[in-house]
């Protein structure tokens, strides 16, 4: 039986690992998420049958309540709100990994050294992540401030609750009969959890929950250490190593250290003396629609107020409508825009915009001099020239698309305001730059109707 087992966990990893490696192209993205799941059933089946952990029937109740709880979530959460959910998720295998290190405890009280160390980890690691991701929860959905907390003596009082974890997991490992110091670990390490994300700011949110995914992850391989179990050793590592390295991706996409985003408040404090030149020059749909219809390039670049406006429909209609005019359309898709990682591809996806179309931003951006028209729906920080030009911008460095290379280029957008980076956007003053002001979605809808 403990042969077939392993043979089912082994085809269990592999189908992890496939599903992973499809889940890096939108084409394929959907088919990995199943593939990984099947993988998962495997695994669990597996295990189920192999041992008797606990009574079955509380395993097919708890499977069923969580399957419905987690599957109508699912369903019911709105995109832009996805990197809440991903919050609660997190935190939620940070508290499994927390009770399976100390169940793993309970039942193996002969534990030796090694495993009593994986178990403190489980513990310490899945605390934090549970506490720190319901942090990350509240300020994303503005359940409480997402302002950065920060007070005087904030290092002396990490180094202390950091300090104590130590010499209560050590304790621990000296004295396991006495119980009382696993309570301060479990303690200290929730407390931790708080500590530290309470100073990062709420905009930086979606890197921390990345990296807390990744912490849960390793939550859940140590605890596969403790219970012995391979699959979730597994498992855990590729969660773990997958969380880091998008935690990375997110980082380098906005040109910042990942110590920049834990511990020093967006840009740290670098004031944004960017000065710009020219003039705002608005114009309206009916003469953006003889531009457009002249034009035989047209690029696309959304960002975060196209997920507000929920315009994707529209613009992919608008899209079909160029091509129809015998333009060709690609979308130019930065790694940061909007709101979370594949934010943008999940949303043309949404809108049936076939794969080929979508550029990433070192594709599109050696094209840019040849297109007539770039449109840039909703996005400002990503196309944000000063980057390249500006050495006082904060923003100074970051790789951004080069729409302002374009002939033209149609910024969509309400007002002047800046995006989520706070700060002046030379481009909208370019000579070669026009402002169709309004919601995005209705500014699109009245260039479809002139097309129409
Ligand atoms: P932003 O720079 O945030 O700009 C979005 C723009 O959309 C705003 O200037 C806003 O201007 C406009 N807007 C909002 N609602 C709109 C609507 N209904 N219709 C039309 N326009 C609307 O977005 P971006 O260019 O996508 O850049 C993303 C930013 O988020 C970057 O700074 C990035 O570093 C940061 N970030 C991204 C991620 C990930 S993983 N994607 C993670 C953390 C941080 P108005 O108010 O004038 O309309």
């Amino acid at each position: 039986m403990d042969t077939l087992t392993q043979y089912a966990y082994i085809i269990s990893a592999a189908l992890f690992i496939f599903g992973l490696k499809q889940l890096s192209s939108p084409a394929t993205a959907r088919r990995g998420n199943a593939i990984s799941s099947l993988g998962m059933l495997v695994a669990i089946v597996a295990t189920l049958l192999d041992q008797d952990i606990v009574d079955f029937q509380w395993i097919v109740i708890g499977m069923a309540v969580g399957g419905i709880i987690g599957g109508s979530a699912a369903r019911l959460v709105q995109m832009t709100k996805m990197p809440e959910m991903v919050a609660l998720f997190n935190g939620f295998g940070g508290m499994a990994s927390l009770l399976v290190g100390w169940a793993a405890f309970a039942f193996r009280p002969d534990a030796g050294t090694f495993t009593l160390i994986t178990i403190i980890l489980s513990i310490l690691i899945g605390g934090v992540t549970f506490t720190g991701s319901m942090i990350a929860y509240g300020k994303l959905s503005e359940r409480i401030s997402s302002a950065a907390l920060t007070f005087n003596g904030q290092q002396v009082v990490n180094s202390l609750v950091v300090l104590g974890i130590v010499a209560s997991s050590v304790m621990f490992c000296l004295e396991p009969n006495n119980s009382g110091w696993l309570f301060w670990v479990i303690g200290l390490s929730l407390l931790f959890g708080v500590m530290v994300v309470i100073p990062i700011g709420g905009a930086d949110m979606p890197v921390v929950i990345s990296l807390l995914n990744s912490y849960s992850g390793l939550a859940a391989c140590a605890a596969g250490f403790a219970v012995d179990n391979n699959i979730l050793i597994v498992a855990g590592a590729l969660v773990g190593a997958s969380g880091i390295i998008l935690t990375q991706v997110m980082c380098k996409a906005m040109n910042r250290s990942l110590s920049n985003v834990l511990f020093s408040g967006f840009g740290s404090g670098k004031s944004d003396t960017t000065e710009v030149e020219g003039e705002i020059k608005p114009i309206i749909a009916e003469d953006a629609f003889y531009i457009l219809e002249a034009a035989t390039t047209v690029a696309i670049i959304p960002g975060y107020g196209m997920a507000v406006a929920q315009a994707q429909h529209v613009v992919k209609e608008l899209a079909e409508l160029l091509e129809k005019n015998g333009a060709e359309v690609s979308f130019g898709i930065h790694p940061v825009a909007g709101r979370m990682p594949g934010h943008m591809n999940v949303l043309l996806a949404e809108a049936d915009v076939p794969y080929d179309q979508l550029l990433e931003m070192d594709e599109i951006n050696p094209r840019m001099e040849n297109v007539d028209v770039a449109i840039v729906i909703g996005a400002n920080d990503v196309v944000n020239p000063a980057a390249r030009e500006s050495e006082s911008s904060p923003i100074y460095g970051m790789p951004v698309i080069n729409v302002d290379q374009a002939r033209t280029v149609f910024v969509l957008k309400r007002s002047m305001a800046s995006g989520f980076a706070g700060i002046e956007n030379p481009l909208f003053y370019k000579e070669n730059t026009r402002m169709l002001f309004g919601d995005a979605k209705e500014s699109i809808a009245g260039l479809v109707r002139e097309f129409s």
